[in-house]
């Protein structure tokens, strides 16, 4: 199909053609690659390629067309030079660290991050002889006070899951620009949609490609977008890692983002729909939501996202029994977990992590028994409120 590379400004047209050039074909729903391997013309291009920074069709662990349009999508949408994609979300973290960190480093991070990524830092990192610090991601002054010699990589989440704490994007980045540290942002909350961490000197963001990305609950993938340098570093790592998307699976990535900036828009106004709602509900404690007027950093929120996506969590005065009996009472959000796709989704962090994060853990890091965390989906607003203003009113 065309070979043109066209300049586009706004999100939903890059989603739709910032690919384009890389369909061969005459296909316009470009085709799945389902191949492991690709056939070379001679000894000597075999030879070449075996070699080559980032093949896209040599062997698919290595890379596949299907990898490399979903790639060039991320890139332009994130305002970076490259981009890889993974198996899951946990598969671009885990590679990023590993292709970054040595036995005697040192990582900044913060004292909330999504439960996987706390485990990696906190139990598989420190067996490698790399330390780990922990910040109030809330204070900017921690993150410079933790930073020491040996500091290699700052890595910080934000909005955070699931409290929806806000990591002052602009300070870290020039925190670690100024002390020759790299930075990686988790940017799955927010979506490239709303917040971009690199136009802010962020380093690299990593995306649970699994959430918004794919946005339909039918595909579990990662991705990690920086410089051509940095991608290619850590891309050495992923391919011994070996979390390899399936072609498949990128394929479905790509058609999810086709609608990525007007999904992300009407998870934004959903989200603040049901956050105003809960807000004013007499059996609700706490509502998290940076887009709300009462969110303790809800000024540095606007400095840095245009959205505030349908991620929200809320306490219930009821405690632990308030929180089951809601979740159980909804009609159409569903107990699952997992977030950033069509149906809204809810859990209760407090039993989900129960086994992840130490009853302790939880309740340093804010997460009381009442809590429940919100993914509101894409449902018309009107049913959306009434499920929850129903279910609240059994809970
Ligand atoms: C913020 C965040 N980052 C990373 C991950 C890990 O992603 P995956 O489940 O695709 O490995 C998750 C999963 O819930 C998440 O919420």
């Amino acid at each position: 199909m065309s070979e043109k590379k066209p300049g586009l400004e706004g999100p939903q047209s890059k989603a739709i053609y910032a690919s384009r050039h890389l369909n061969k074909t005459q296909a316009v729903s470009p085709p799945i690659w389902q191949t492991t391997t690709f056939s070379a013309d001679s000894a000597e291009d075999f030879a070449e390629i075996a070699i080559a920074n980032r093949p896209p069709e040599f062997y698919t662990r290595y890379g596949n067309p299907n990898h490399q349009m979903v790639e060039e999508t991320l890139a332009a949408l994130e305002g970076g030079e490259s981009a890889m994609v993974t198996s899951s979300g946990m598969g671009a973290i885990f590679a990023a660290m590993g292709g970054l960190l040595s036995s005697g480093d040192h990582v900044v991070a913060q004292k909330n991050h999504y439960a996987g990524a706390t485990t990696l830092l906190k139990e598989f990192l420190p067996r490698w002889g790399i330390e780990v610090a922990y910040v109030d991601q809330t204070v900017n002054e921690e993150f410079a006070a933790a930073v020491r010699p040996n500091t290699k990589l700052i890595y910080v989440e934000t909005p955070v899951n699931p409290l929806m704490q806000i990591t002052d994007l602009r300070f870290v980045a020039e925190l670690g620009a100024s002390r020759g540290i790299v930075t990686i942002c988790d940017n799955t909350f927010a979506t490239p949609i709303n917040q971009r961490p690199l136009e802010f000197g962020i380093d690299a963001v990593v995306h649970s490609a699994t959430k918004y990305i794919g946005g339909h609950h039918d595909v579990t993938a990662g991705a990690l977008i920086g410089s051509k340098d940095l991608v290619d570093r850590i891309w050495r790592f992923a391919i011994v890692a070996g979390a390899t998307l399936s072609p498949f699976d990128g394929w479905l990535l790509l058609r999810g983002l086709r609608t990525l900036g007007l999904r992300v828009d009407r998870h934004n106004s959903n989200g603040m729909a049901l956050a105003r709602f809960l807000e004013n509900h007499p059996k609700v404690a706490k509502v998290y939501y940076p887009g709300l007027e009462n969110h303790p950093q809800a000024e540095l929120a606007k400095t840095q996202m245009s959205g505030f996506t349908g991620m929200l969590s809320v306490e219930l005065k009821g405690g632990y029994a308030a929180a089951d009996k809601l979740i159980s009472s909804l009609k159409l959000a569903t107990r699952a977990a997992s977030l950033g796709g069509f149906e809204t989704l809810v859990v209760h962090p407090a039993s989900m992590w129960s086994l992840q994060l130490s009853r302790e853990l939880q309740q340093s890091t804010g997460i009381n028994e009442g809590l429940v965390r919100i993914s509101v989906g894409l449902e018309d607003e009107v049913d959306l409120i009434r499920d929850f203003d129903a279910a609240l009113h059994e809970s």
